[in-house]
């Protein structure tokens, strides 16, 4: 059964007043307002009161029902009862030390025993300290110094893997020989040399590109399914050869699975079948509050022990391993048992099935990836096979932007052009709004949508 959303125009109940009065203050000290790039502003950002369970109230007092989930972090929701009270017991016994603590052998352990390929552990304070420590662990394994990524793939703010991440039509070069696109004016050129830019899926290209310069890359750091490149799988005769020509050439195998570890109990590769010598992991490992992790092979993983002398690579960092982040992440890890990712493959089958019958029925150019808990809708009729497949023309980002104003207007957060996610506080009542709410969406917009596909 659908239900028809609540079509009165949340938008004429909705005031904005108090963020307004923050975004005016925040202009003054941040340097455009804000303190992420990330964060959605339409014209102007939300600022955010509290979280519970799915749902996100703003300090003007609306309600929203939350897809972003910080980014994808959040798989049980806001405010998850067994994160807040570890964390509130953990908080009255210190909140760091120089010392190990005992949680964090037990976080480790859960994750060694899901996580295939992960014999050992390190932890970090985000994802992009655990990329980061994963290239540096392949280069003092090999003793290579480059490495190879995929063009729109996003791995955090380390600098080689920051290469090609928003590349475009207008400069990402041929599609035999895609170019190493800066990130950021001044960003070293040697770095856009040390890194080779290979296109997802594209089997025959990338043994061509490792043939010619597999003997200068340390690894290939692949996202099983990368969201802001499309959020689209791998081919599985693609992930053969690149274990084939990696094994061949001496090049490890970075797994960033610090979005798509939510895609499992055992996390993304092991879902796709690859085969990773380490793994990045974060997000959800935290619970909600700051982590990263690397993991791997024990072989590959002992670059990081000072067990006979100094390591080959030092990774320290004064907030790695605290307590508060340990706890937190083993409540959660915790909870996210067999059922809990079952309960949410079925929610996530339910959505994306609907969404594509929705479109099915109205004729619209739209398509659904994603896999688990998450899914993307693109504004194409077919589904995009690669990053390049999913750039977008000014008519297209004009009806994706309306499409999340829309979703807002009626209470609820859809992010634009990266992974929607669904979590553990859901239930078929949040995936059938979404789905009416993408229905009249199609219904009330279908001018705009049609605009999209008249020749510019
Ligand atoms: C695949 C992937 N790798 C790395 C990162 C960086 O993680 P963090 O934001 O914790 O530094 C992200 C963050 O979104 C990510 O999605």
């Amino acid at each position: 059964m659908t239900r028809q959303p609540n079509t009165e125009d949340q938008h004429d109940m909705q005031a904005f007043t108090q963020s307004e009065a923050a975004f005016a203050h925040a202009l003054s000290v941040f340097p455009d307002g804000t303190s992420r790039v990330t964060i959605e502003r339409d014209p102007i950002p939300k600022y955010m009161e509290r979280g519970e369970g799915a749902y996100l109230f703003d300090v003007d007092g609306n309600r929203y029902l939350d897809l972003n989930g910080n980014f994808t972090t959040l798989i049980h929701g806001h405010a998850f009862k067994p994160v807040v009270e570890a964390v509130y017991r953990q908080l009255a016994s210190g909140s760091c030390f120089a010392n190990p603590t005992l949680m964090e052998i037990e976080l480790a352990s859960i994750l060694c025993e899901r996580i295939p390929n992960v014999d050992r552990v390190r932890f970090v304070n985000t994802g992009t300290e655990a990329v980061m420590f994963a290239i540096k662990a392949a280069r003092a394994f090999t003793g290579k110094a480059g490495i190879a990524k995929f063009e729109g793939a996003y791995h955090g703010a380390y600098d080689w893997v920051e290469v090609s991440q928003s590349a475009t039509p207008e400069n990402w070069g041929p599609g035999d020989d895609p170019v190493s696109v800066p990130l950021y004016k001044g960003m070293p050129e040697s770095v856009l040399d040390e890194t080779l830019v290979l296109r997802f899926n594209h089997t025959e290209l990338l043994e061509k590109q490792l043939q010619a310069h597999a003997h200068r890359i340390a690894a290939v750091v692949i996202d099983p399914m990368p969201s802001r490149a499309g959020l689209i799988a791998p081919n599985p005769s693609f992930l053969e050869a690149l274990h084939q020509l990696c094994r061949h050439h001496g090049v490890l195998i970075i797994a960033d699975e610090v979005l798509n570890l939510r895609q499992g109990y055992h996390g993304a590769s092991a879902r796709y079948g690859l085969k990773p010598d380490l793994i990045t992991m974060g997000k959800i490992i935290g619970g909600g509050l700051p982590i990263g992790a690397i993991g791997g092979r024990e072989e590959v993983m002992q670059v990081f022990s000072a067990k006979s002398g100094r390591p080959l690579v030092s990774q320290g960092g004064t907030f790695s391993a605290n307590p508060l982040s340990i706890v937190a992440g083993i409540a959660a890890m915790r909870a996210l048992d067999k059922a809990a990712f079952a309960l949410l493959e079925g929610l996530g089958n339910r959505l994306r099935a609907n969404l594509a019958d929705i479109i099915a029925q109205h004729d619209a150019p739209f398509a659904v990836t994603g896999a688990g808990s998450l899914f993307r809708i693109h504004p194409t009729r077919s589904k995009p096979r690669e990053f390049r497949d999913t750039a977008t023309n000014p008519a297209q980002n004009a009806v994706l932007r309306t499409l999340s104003r829309f979703f807002s207007r009626h209470g609820v957060i859809l992010p634009n052009g990266a992974a929607s996610c669904l979590s553990t506080p859901m239930g078929e009542i949040e995936v059938d709004t979404i789905s009416d709410l993408f229905r009249l969406f199609l219904q009330e917009h279908s001018a705009d949508i049609n605009s999209m596909e008249k020749p510019e």
